[in-house]
């Protein structure tokens, strides 16, 4: 598998060093809201996490256990690379957005934001439901020209524009279960 990598980008340990840092940042931040209307982190039933699979995962695994604070998830699919393709098909909603977000504060959570139509999807369909707040979060952001406009919260690491796989993010279904974040071969697409 490893033999497929051009170059590992991101290594394992600053993932987690960063998934620290992104996690202290939207606690507080979601701490904050939840003060300014008088209700507890410990208490409050407003928080939902809302992943788009499948892959933000690990991410999801690791960044919500960052989160001292009562909250609940509600995943939604979404498939935009059907197959062996490194090329965004545009992005489709598979099955149902989470009920029940009326009121909440969402959090989306996305493993990277490329052309942005899977994040501008998702958050219009969250909109629509009518939420206390909705914050979007990704780990990786590719410095290319969106073809949707979208913005992202809180973003882990600018990465340049390049097929990347590993830590959730995969090619054809495959290297999710990389620990590092690595650029394809050519050759293996
Ligand atoms: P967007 O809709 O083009 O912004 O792409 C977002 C989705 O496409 C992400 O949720 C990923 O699943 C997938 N994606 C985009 N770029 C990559 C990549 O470099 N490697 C693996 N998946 C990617
Ligand atoms: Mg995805």
């Amino acid at each position: 598998m490893l033999h497929d990598l051009e170059r590992i980008l991101i290594d394992r340990e600053r993932i987690a060093a960063r998934v620290h840092e992104m996690g202290e940042q939207i606690a507080g931040d979601l701490m904050a809201e939840l003060d300014r209307e008088g209700s507890s982190a410990e208490s409050s039933e407003r928080i939902v996490l809302v992943p788009i699979m499948v892959g933000s995962v690990i991410f999801l695994a690791d960044l919500m256990r960052e989160l001292p604070i009562k909250l609940s998830l509600g995943l939604v699919a979404v498939s935009s690379y059907p197959g062996a393709t490194v090329q965004s098909k545009g992005a489709t909603i598979q099955g149902e957005l989470p009920a029940d977000l009326k009121g909440k504060h969402v959090l989306i959570i996305d493993d990277i934001l490329d052309s942005g139509r899977t994040l501008a999807l998702v958050k219009s369909l969250i909109l629509e439901r009518s939420p206390a707040s909705c914050r979007a979060c990704v780990l990786l952001e590719k410095q290319v020209e969106r073809a949707v406009e979208v913005h992202a919260d809180y973003a882990g690491f600018q990465i340049p524009d390049a097929f990347v796989v590993g830590y959730g993010l995969d090619f054809d279904g495959h290297y999710r279960n990389l620990p590092d974040i690595g650029v394809l071969r050519v050759e293996a697409t």
